[in-house]
């Protein structure tokens, strides 16, 4: 697990201040900062320690149902004509998204700690309800922060959290979205730091979070890179995944950034249009200060954090991980951007050619695959992550069509 990296690696960042290049760090309260080295002292305590390993391995089997496949999608690959087409199926462990993965780790690290209340933010509620569910099973107390507009668009979401036990707390400042849930998280965990364990939903925030849940989101390239060596001997050509904050696309990325033939795509959501209202923090962005880190950010010309705009609730945080920032410039991961009408139409393609409705999310990474896979020879390798199932969007989606349920 923690073998030595090459100097040169792109794997082995950040360093010891939290910083992929010029982006992450830690820019926090002051009373924050012994809670955030206590945390970085007990993850990087944890991942060394054989029992911890252990048992987040047996709860990955038992609980989330891992490993995921990795499916041939025959019907898709004929459809374009291009790339073999292979999905990574996040969509099938416990609660229906790759955000457990993460939560896992989290808790399992929380309960070392001795920390029994746990807080969360979240947006479209996958996040929230892959907390609620893990409090419930280690019984520890869950406080989840959400949007007032986000509690009103994801009711089936807080209900699945307040069954599981949650408190859910809408917010009324700002938009009401996911960035104002997560200042608010981060004002409880100030006020409360010495029982609280602040449970981040994606690679964002102050070091040492982005390392932290990247890591804990790497099980879906390394199982992705074991899995394709069974199934065609060699390692896949292209990656493609759906790009929020960033955690699905880097647990899927990671394992493969020192393999210089595997190419890799983010798909960032586009919304409106690049030229209109949409989420896509890098093509449409510019570095800034958010949440603890420096990364992209959509900021108006007076330095002002601008919402975002998608389709999707759970791409429209505006910002990304400070580690695709790097990844960007550096210009080892290409970042493209899907519209909400392209994410429309891959979400229904996809249902209906291969009988899997996926999450408006990862319907994104389906748009750019609908471009690029024609574009490829029979023998191109694409790996596409299916990070979410799309019950959760089907009503949303219905009133888009004019279907009345
Ligand atoms: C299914 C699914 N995919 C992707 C995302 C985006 O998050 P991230 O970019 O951290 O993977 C979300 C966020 O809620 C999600 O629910």
């Amino acid at each position: 697990m923690n073998a030595p990296l090459k100097p040169n690696s792109f794997r082995s960042g950040p360093d010891e201040n939290g910083r992929f290049g010029i982006y992450g760090g830690r820019f926090v309260a002051e009373t924050l900062m012994p809670n955030i080295l206590e945390l970085e002292r007990a993850y990087r305590e944890a991942r060394n320690d054989p029992a911890y390993v252990a048992e987040m391995a047996s709860h990955r089997t038992h609980y989330i149902g891992r490993p995921s496949p990795l499916y041939f999608a025959e019907r898709l690959t004929e459809h374009f004509g291009g790339a073999k087409i292979y999905l990574k199926r996040e969509e099938l462990n416990h609660t229906g998204s790759h955000k457990v993965n993460n939560v896992l780790g989290q808790i399992l690290l929380a309960r070392r700690m001795g920390k029994k209340r746990i807080i969360a933010e979240t947006g479209a509620g996958q996040h929230g309800v892959a907390t609620a569910t893990l409090c419930a099973r280690f019984g520890l107390e869950c406080i989840v922060y959400m949007g007032a507009v986000d509690v009103a668009r994801q009711a089936p979401n807080v209900f699945r959290m307040k069954m599981l036990g949650a408190t859910v707390v809408p917010v009324q400042s700002g938009a009401k979205t996911l960035k104002d849930a997560m200042n608010e998280a981060l004002r409880d965990w100030v006020t409360n730091v010495e029982t609280t364990f602040y449970c981040i939903g994606t690679v964002a925030g102050p070091h040492p979070y982005p390392a932290m849940v990247r890591d804990f989101q790497s099980v879906i390239g390394e199982e992705t890179r074991q899995q394709m060596q069974e199934a065609e001997g060699r390692l896949p050509d292209s990656l493609i995944a759906c790009v929020g904050g960033g955690s699905n696309a880097i647990g899927l990325f990671h394992p493969f950034l020192d393999d210089p033939s595997v190419e890799i795509y983010g798909v960032e959501a586009a919304g409106h249009g690049l030229d209109k209202l949409h989420a896509a923090s890098i093509s449409g962005g510019k570095p800034g200060v958010l949440h603890g880190n420096r990364t992209y950010l959509l900021m108006d010309e007076d330095g002002q954090i601008q919402e975002g705009h998608s389709i999707s609730a759970g791409l429209d945080y505006p910002g990304i991980g400070p580690e695709h920032s790097w990844l960007n410039d550096i210009g080892r991961v290409t970042y493209l951007s899907a519209t909400d009408d392209e994410a429309l139409e891959a979400f229904q393609l996809m249902s209906k050619v291969e009988g899997i409705i996926p999450a408006l999310e990862c319907a994104h990474a389906m748009a750019k695959v609908a471009e690029l896979a024609p574009t490829k020879p029979k023998d191109h390798l694409m790996v596409v992550n299916l990070s979410g199932r799309g019950d959760k969007d089907v009503p949303q989606v219905a009133e888009m069509l004019g279907t009345k349920l």
